[in-house]
């Protein structure tokens, strides 16, 4: 029997080339080897206020960038978390089973909390935010937990995640263990896949800061829908380094990042790209660079376009059938652990 793969992305903002290079790229590499879930995860996005409107149409728009990056419906099952009603069930449990103390330590919990603080004019100097702080959702907190549901349901064996995501892999891991100790052998207990390269792609407009979807400057970021154009002048607009050479090199993190973009779309090996480059100027790079990307960009974004809404529909609801088919039977075992069933 294949092992099984389970990832997910949230449908809030626009994806970005950091997305598609750190785990989109990953999944289409991995759906021939592993029975591979790909979720779009609609409850996560909600953990942040969203515009109902919006919130749907996004979500069938994340099913269409899944099938453009070459997720293949008849290999992998993608499906709408909200479609499995399990993954909300089995966080209940998992929530019961939690800690504050570790769900309150998650860095991404921090960060965005504090980002819904800055709005209130609150500050923490830099302390950390706890779960007793006023205002900060709930749902925030509880996150993790449902990316652990998410995760367990399927007795998944391998999680291909972006650096970012690595922490909750490991809650979702202490979960995992703690329950089977508990309750009995349970969930298989899952591994993160995080690529070697390109685990955290940097924003263009500073290197020190990951590229991120809720960032306010746009220009840090390659989003999956911008035209050639506006590839182009991001690129030239990203910052670099003081030195000349075009190279791998940890104290010129910008040109570092810029060059990481570079090999994983040309498919080069490190080497390969230096010694590409050798003698050129950042002009030279940067014109190259946006070249590759935007032909990287254009025929994923004419495959954007080559489902029609019924089509995506049937996809849809056929992933939600086999995914479900797999999540009740957990959900079942778990409820009669747990002497709910
Ligand atoms: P999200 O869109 O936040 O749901 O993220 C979807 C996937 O993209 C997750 O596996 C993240 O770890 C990954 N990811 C997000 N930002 C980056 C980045 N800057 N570099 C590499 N991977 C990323
Ligand atoms: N939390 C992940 C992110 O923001 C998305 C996600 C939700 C996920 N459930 C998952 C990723 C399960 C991997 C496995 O990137």
């Amino acid at each position: 029997m294949k092992k099984r793969i389970f990832s997910g992305a949230q449908p809030t903002g626009e994806l970005h080339i950091g997305n598609y290079l750190g785990a989109l790229k990953n999944w289409v590499a991995l759906q021939d080897e592993y029975e591979s879930f790909y979720c779009i995860v609609n409850l996560h996005a909600i953990t942040l206020p969203q515009d109902p409107k919006i919130l749907r149409q996004k979500t069938l728009d994340l099913a269409r960038i899944y099938l453009a990056a070459g997720v293949d419906p008849e290999k992998a099952t993608i499906f709408i978390q909200s479609d499995v009603p399990e993954h909300a069930e089995l966080t209940w449990v998992l929530s019961c089973q939690s800690r504050m103390g570790e769900l309150e330590r998650m860095t991404q919990f921090k960060d965005k909390a504090k980002v819904k603080f800055k709005g209130e004019q609150l500050t923490f100097g830099g302390e950390d935010v706890t779960f007793g702080a006023p205002s900060v959702g709930f749902g925030l907190l509880a996150y993790p937990v449902l990316m652990a549901a998410d995760i367990l349901l399927y007795q998944t064996d391998l999680v291909p995640i972006g650096q970012d995501q690595k922490q909750h892999l490991e809650l979702t891991r202490d979960l995992a263990e703690r329950f089977n100790r508990d309750f009995g052998d349970t969930f298989k207990v899952p591994e993160p896949f995080i690529p070697p390269v390109g685990a955290k792609i940097m924003s263009l407009q500073d290197p020190a800061k990951k590229m991120s979807k809720s960032d306010e400057n746009l220009n840090g970021s390659i989003f999956l829908l911008d035209d050639a154009d506006t590839i182009t002048k991001k690129i030239k607009r990203a910052v670099t380094d003081s030195g000349t050479d075009i190279n791998f090199d940890e104290t010129r993190p910008a040109i570092k990042n810029l060059l990481t973009i570079y090999q994983l779309l040309s498919a080069k090996t490190a080497d390969e790209c230096v010694e590409h480059f050798a003698g050129s100027g950042y002009g030279d790079f940067k014109g190259q660079l946006a070249e590759t990307v935007v032909e990287f960009l254009r025929p994923f974004q004419e495959r954007i376009k080559e489902y029609d809404a019924p089509s995506l529909d049937a996809i849809l609801k056929k992933g939600a059938e086999k995914a479900r088919s797999i999540a009740s039977e957990t959900l079942q075992d778990v409820y009669e652990k747990t002497g709910i069933k």
